[in-house]
């Protein structure tokens, strides 16, 4: 069963805490958290107050995806705040082994992120470091951006891999996720579906995750 993440992101940003706890309501298995550094990317969000704000309105799983430009510095921090999963960027630094390990140390999974231009092979020799892919269907940055069809082609070969090495890492894919194409997706593998603008821009939070799992 494919997990659903919305990323509060796309939430009401004058209610974050009511908005967290009404997806987590609605069905929800994990939360969201995208942190932008208006560096890595060209948009600023939040720091890691939300993870803690997040830990006192919901009670699910908070997945922090730092799309940041100093991961070494970050993610430790993240952890400490208390997110379960903390997610660094590929292309964020040269020093990929030494953030992984920072993260697990800190006491959260570690995830690594990868841009749709980023050739799936740069996470083979990072495997037994990683507790989660999370594949962009976008540039990051922007919620509510059109999905990157090669991003279905690319959860089957990343799918693959992860199979082929027999590695127990969950597959996240994040960015563009709507009804047209989350079917897709989870027959790829996508294990978790991150969603931002087509979730909160519906009026029923439940309704909405239940078109992205495809249960009618
Ligand atoms: C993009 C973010 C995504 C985004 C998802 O930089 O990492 O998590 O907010 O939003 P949608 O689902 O609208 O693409
Ligand atoms: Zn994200």
């Amino acid at each position: 069963m494919t997990l659903i993440a919305p990323s509060l992101l796309s939430a009401d940003p004058g209610r974050l805490a009511e908005e967290a706890s009404a997806v987590a309501s609605a069905g929800a298995d994990w939360l969201h958290l995208d942190v932008m550094d208006g560096n890595f990317v060209p948009n600023i969000t939040f720091g890691p107050w939300i993870v803690k704000m997040a830990r006192q309105a919901a009670s699910i799983p908070l997945d922090a995806h730092l799309m940041v430009a100093d991961p070494l510095f970050w993610a430790p921090v993240f952890a400490a705040a208390g997110a379960h999963y903390v997610t660094i960027h590929a292309e964020a630094t040269p020093h990929l082994h030494k953030a992984l390990a920072s993260i697990r140390e800190s006491g959260a999974k570690a995830g690594i992120a990868l841009n749709p231009g980023t050739p799936i092979s740069v996470v083979e020799p990072l495997i037994p470091y990683l507790d989660l892919i999370i594949l962009m269907g976008v540039n990051p940055g922007f919620s509510g951006q059109p999905f990157i069809p090669e991003t279905v082609d690319r959860t089957r070969q990343l799918a693959d891999l992860i199979a082929q090495k027999g590695a127990a890492i969950l597959l996240e894919v994040d960015g563009g996720v709507t009804a047209q194409n989350s079917s897709a997706l989870a027959a790829a593998g996508a294990e978790i579906l991150v969603s931002g603008s087509f979730l909160f821009r519906s009026d029923d939070y439940a309704a909405a995750i239940r078109e992205l799992k495809a249960l009618f």
